[in-house]
């Protein structure tokens, strides 16, 4: 039979950590969804759909079934105390009790924690409470700001001066959010994701992962949950160097020992969003949970077990020997609905074709009568796995390719031009600096 482990959430991350557990052996998996996703469905023993926030009833599902420990996907039911009521009823979770999540949960938290434990990477900034306190700042302020309400909003509700905004309508967008807002520095460079395991007191990191938040090819368009990502057999990325990736792992093992000294150890992913920038890595925010589609890309390269790490992390003896990856490339890319994200054509039938050696991760799809339908969200994603970037690309494109619908992805994803955009515009920025 195994251990029992639930898996919470409905999405491409959530398929691939079903995956991940199935493929450790000795589990046997539940899950917990907001609605039906087909491949975790496939992969569960017994699955609950309701609410993810809706923590009694999942803590009531995980009684009944006997289930012994949980991964949580999705940042909403963190929010919710979803790890706090499982604990409770004895659980072994991988992600962080309620408070500790707020390091995502609460950009205000988030900055001041920084600041208070004289965290480096933080970006100049000033919380507000209130929207005339914020439109005078702003009003006074010479330079781009970056405007980020201080609560979840599900990716979408950052806005950049200069980019999205003038002056003005940067006023008013504050005055919208009721002045309840961070503003900070408009950071200039690369961003990349660099995702680690935590026991509360150790960190070990997954290799770096860079996801492409913009709809269109040549980083264009509206912005998104994210497109794909990529990552390298080294595990670093090419525009990063040995002692920017160093800086910003110190800033991620800084943060646990700062949570942990505030009394609110941070057990789970923690996932930093870094900004690479001329003068070295800075914050843009971290995450309480594995990224969506950055998961897809670290969980196929585990070659230890899903199952032994939760054990390590509940004991608190997590090291290094317990995550390790294979040394290939990977490169995701998500099929979406035509017109997502702002006018997503949904209820379209898929064809899949034929997906080759790509591994198929299923998210916001609908299964009636055998086939599959959009919904409104990312719809599927196809994961390359390979020696090179270029062999890891071609296996993606290839799947994303033969899908037949009313639907599009990114060909540009992991390609060498893309690449050697980032690594110009990195070596330009240290230059300036
Ligand atoms: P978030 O919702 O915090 O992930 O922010 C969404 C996107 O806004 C990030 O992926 C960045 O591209 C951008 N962003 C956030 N903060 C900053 C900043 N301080 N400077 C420049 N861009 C930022
Ligand atoms: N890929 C960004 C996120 O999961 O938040």
């Amino acid at each position: 039979m195994g251990m029992k482990v639930l898996v919470v959430g409905s999405g491409g991350r959530e398929h691939a950590i079903a995956q991940a557990l199935v493929c450790s052996g000795g589990i046997t998996l539940y899950a917990a969804m907001a609605r039906r996703n087909p491949g975790i469905a496939r992969l569960a023993e017994k699955v609950l759909i309701g609410r993810e926030t809706d923590v009694k009833s999942v803590a009531a599902f995980a009684r009944e079934q006997g289930i012994e420990a949980a991964v949580i996907g999705p940042e909403a039911p963190l929010e919710a105390g979803i790890v706090d009521i499982l604990e409770d009823a004895g659980l072994l979770c991988l992600g962080p009790a309620r408070a500790a999540a707020r390091l995502e949960t609460d950009k205000a938290f988030c900055r001041e924690m920084m600041v208070r434990h004289g965290i480096s990477g933080c970006p100049f900034h000033r919380t507000f409470h209130g929207a005339e306190e914020a439109a005078d700042f702003i009003r006074d302020h010479p330079e781009d700001l970056v405007i980020k309400p201080i609560g979840l909003t599900g990716g979408k509700g950052v806005r950049i001066m200069g980019e999205h905004l003038d002056r003005d309508g940067a006023i008013a967008y504050v005055r919208k959010l009721g002045g309840k807002v961070v503003l900070e520095e408009r950071l200039i460079g690369e961003e990349y994701t660099l995702q680690a395991f935590s026991d509360g007191s150790h960190l070990v990191p997954l290799p770096l992962v860079q996801d492409h938040k913009r709809a269109y090819e040549g980083d264009t368009g509206p912005n998104t949950g994210g497109m794909g990502s990529y990552s390298l057999p080294d595990h670093s990325l090419p525009f990063v160097t040995a002692s920017e990736y160093e800086g910003a792992l110190r800033i991620m093992h800084d943060v646990i020992g700062a949570m942990r000294r505030e009394g609110h150890p941070f057990k789970g992913i923690l996932y930093g969003q870094f900004m690479n920038t001329g003068e070295g890595p800075r914050v843009i925010e971290f995450n309480a949970r594995f990224g969506d589609p950055e998961a897809m890309n670290v969980l196929p390269l585990l070659t230890t077990d899903m199952s032994e790490i939760l054990c390590h992390i509940g004991e608190g003896q997590l090291s290094s020997r317990h995550v390790q990856c294979e040394h290939k490339a990977t490169v995701c890319k998500y099929v979406v609905p035509e017109g997502y994200p702002d006018g997503p054509r949904a209820g379209e039938r898929l064809e899949l074709g034929n997906p080759g050696d790509a591994l198929v991760y299923y998210a916001n799809v609908e299964e009636r009568g055998g086939s599959l339908y959009t919904l409104t969200s990312r719809t599927l994603a196809y994961v390359g796995v390979g020696d090179s970037l270029t062999a890891a690309e071609q296996t993606a494109e290839k799947a994303a390719g033969n899908v037949r619908g009313k639907v599009f992805h990114r060909k540009d994803i992991g390609t060498p031009a893309l690449l050697a955009k980032r690594i110009a515009h990195m070596e330009e920025l240290r230059h300036e600096a």
